[in-house]
């Protein structure tokens, strides 16, 4: 695991934007496309935005999510719906989506999109957040699924999560998924964050705090944070 600081949301959004473009840009120049999962939540906005306005060729882009809140996409809870005012904007219009969310299915039903999901592995940027419980994507603490979607061997790329901190029925990418991206990336914010990480570092207590299994298992993770 890499960290490093930064002065601020917008020197960290600034320089996250600048690496992901030129991530996805070095992607297209070797295969022909990009593949690019971020999170939902309230800390990717900033980035979102900046990296919207990078130039690139956005049309051989597909975006998708690491995780999705099983809530129709008008809702203020979808990830989808974030992701479209924030990221699928201005030049990033152009970009393709693959949604993790099906209108009237029930959420083990995301795991007919296995196939359109495998088709972009393995991803080539992925960006995580961290709830201050140690969740990561929808690898919540006392999820049901948590063990399944962690598991090395789990050869699914997506699975449904209801954990008891969760407010509605989730779906995430699994861990082998997320430590199978070709370039990985820990967003975070505040000092809370910060304490959740060092103390996941220390503990390596993945029961407790999920993140802890990508912090053991993806060892070129690089982590982002600003106060
Ligand atoms: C989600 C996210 C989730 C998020 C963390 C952090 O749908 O909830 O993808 O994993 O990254 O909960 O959320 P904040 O950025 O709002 O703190």
């Amino acid at each position: 695991m890499h960290l490093t600081a930064f002065d601020d949301s917008q020197a960290l959004a600034e320089w996250l934007a600048e690496h992901v473009a030129g991530r996805l840009r070095s992607a297209i120049e070797s295969r022909g496309n990009a593949t690019l999962a971020v999170s939902g939540g309230s800390t990717p906005r900033m980035f979102f935005k900046t990296l919207s306005a990078k130039e690139l060729d956005w049309e051989k882009v597909c975006v998708t999510l690491v995780d999705e809140r099983w809530v129709a996409t008008s809702s203020n809870r979808s990830n989808q719906k974030l992701v479209t005012i924030d990221l699928l904007q201005d030049k990033a219009a152009k970009a393709g989506f693959l949604s993790l969310y099906q209108p009237d299915r029930e959420p083990h039903e995301v795991r007919l999109i296995e196939k359109d999901l495998r088709a972009l592995l393995p991803l080539d940027v992925v960006v995580l957040g961290m709830g201050n419980d140690g969740h990561t994507a929808s690898l919540f603490p006392g999820g049901d699924n948590l063990a399944l979607a962690t598991r090395d061997d789990c050869d699914l790329s997506v699975v449904e999560m209801n954990a008891p901190d969760a407010a509605e029925p989730r779906v995430t990418l699994t861990l082998p998924v997320i430590c199978g991206a070709r370039d990985l990336v820990l967003h975070i914010e505040g000092d809370e964050k910060r304490e959740v990480l060092d103390d996941a570092s220390e503990t390596l207590d993945p029961a407790k705090l999920p993140i802890a299994h990508v912090i053991s298992k993806c060892p070129d993770l690089r982590v982002v944070w600003a106060p």
